[in-house]
């Protein structure tokens, strides 16, 4: 089988494969060839075997569009650049097709872990897409094989809070990005969700005492469920066992990021929230009902909505900004010193 060093104009520091040479429903994704163990410390049924569903599960087209062109708009150039860009964790092509509007001459190589996700994305982009540039590569997202300075903008939705350090993809998107080159990330964020936990719990026992309508069982077993997570996911050391069966396993701060920005040499870091709504704990609470029994707050009974509603008009419009689940980061590499 051959093996190639380069992808498109990006070098690369290991050699990769086409994996048509194995499987022709594969051909056109590259592949240094992990080890199966290697791929299933990382990520579970719900990306592999289950992947399809997955994909038709979490497709949401509008949501990405809106979030690339919030993106776009912080960045320095213009539509028609011919940028190199790396999409960490394309999944099925959410962040992928998104940033085909934004930079529709862009070449961008959409990468994931994930070979079944990477298929549905490459089928889709050849049905679809094939006018734009994009090659699919296996690829840990933990462990780049990039030769330095090869990237205008790296992109990642969704997938810092899957790996275990995050700080090793942060420092390696540093070495593979050029000078005035961007890395963004749309990343949970623990402010918002652990206020969101702690009204969960309050849900839970005043449904002890409710006299006015019961919150179903199932649904007062997935908040209880989401509580031990959401509990889990804020601690920063994810060597306990547990973290191996869990596929979200962070939750982010502002300092987090900042942190990691400055010792890695960034010029700048800026977090901020990707709500564009009021109602910040309703949607999100809405969000889990549907992905998990396809229902809605109108399930809940009326007292537990009005808490629910009460705690999204506690805080101000300010302090909601800051009172992010889901945020963006953005980092900033320096030019070079003449
Ligand atoms: C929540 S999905 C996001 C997918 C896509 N960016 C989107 O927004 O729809 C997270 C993705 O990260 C991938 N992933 C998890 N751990 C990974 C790793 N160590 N290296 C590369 N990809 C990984 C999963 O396979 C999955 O496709």
């Amino acid at each position: 089988m051959s093996a190639i060093q380069q992808l498109g104009h990006i070098t690369l520091e290991q050699a990769v494969h086409d994996l048509g040479s194995v499987n022709p429903d594969l051909a056109g994704i590259y592949s240094p060839q992990y080890e199966d163990k290697e791929v299933q410390r990382y990520i579970h049924k719900q990306f592999l075997d289950d992947a399809a569903h997955y994909a038709s599960n979490y497709q949401n087209n509008d949501y990405w569009l809106h979030l690339m062109q919030g993106l776009a708009q912080q960045l320095p150039w213009q539509a028609d650049s011919e940028l190199e860009v790396l999409d960490i964790g394309s999944g099925a092509g959410n962040t992928l097709f998104a940033l085909f509007q934004s930079y529709p001459q862009s070449h961008i190589i959409a990468s994931d872990l994930s070979v079944p996700l990477l298929n549905i994305l490459k089928q889709h982009y050849q049905q679809h897409h094939s006018q734009h540039h994009c090659t699919a590569l296996q690829l840990n997202a933990e462990a780049f094989i990039f030769a330095p300075e090869q990237f205008d903008l790296i992109v990642g939705g969704a997938i810092l809070h899957h790996l275990y350090h995050p700080e090793k993809t942060l420092a390696q998107s540093y070495k593979a990005l050029k000078p005035e080159g961007y890395a963004a990330f749309f990343e949970p964020f623990e402010m918002g969700y652990q206020t969101l936990s702690l009204i969960l719990r309050q849900l839970w026992e005043m449904n002890k005492q409710s006299h006015f309508g019961k919150i179903e069982r199932p649904i007062i077993q997935l908040f209880k469920r989401l509580y031990k997570e959401l509990s889990l996911r804020s601690n920063q050391d994810k060597s306990a066992r547990i973290f191996q069966k869990m596929d979200d396993k962070w939750l982010f701060s502002r300092p987090y990021f900042e942190e990691i920005g400055k010792d890695l040499g960034f010029e700048s870091v800026h977090c901020y929230s990707l709500h564009s709504t009021e109602t910040i704990f309703a949607d999100q609470i809405n969000t889990w009902l549907r992905l998990q029994f396809g229902k809605d707050l109108s399930h809940l009974p009326r007292w537990a909505r009005q808490h629910i509603q009460m705690m999204d008009k506690h805080y101000s419009a300010s302090v909601r900004a800051e009172l992010f689940t889901e945020g963006g980061v953005l980092f900033k590499k320096a030019a070079n010193k003449l």
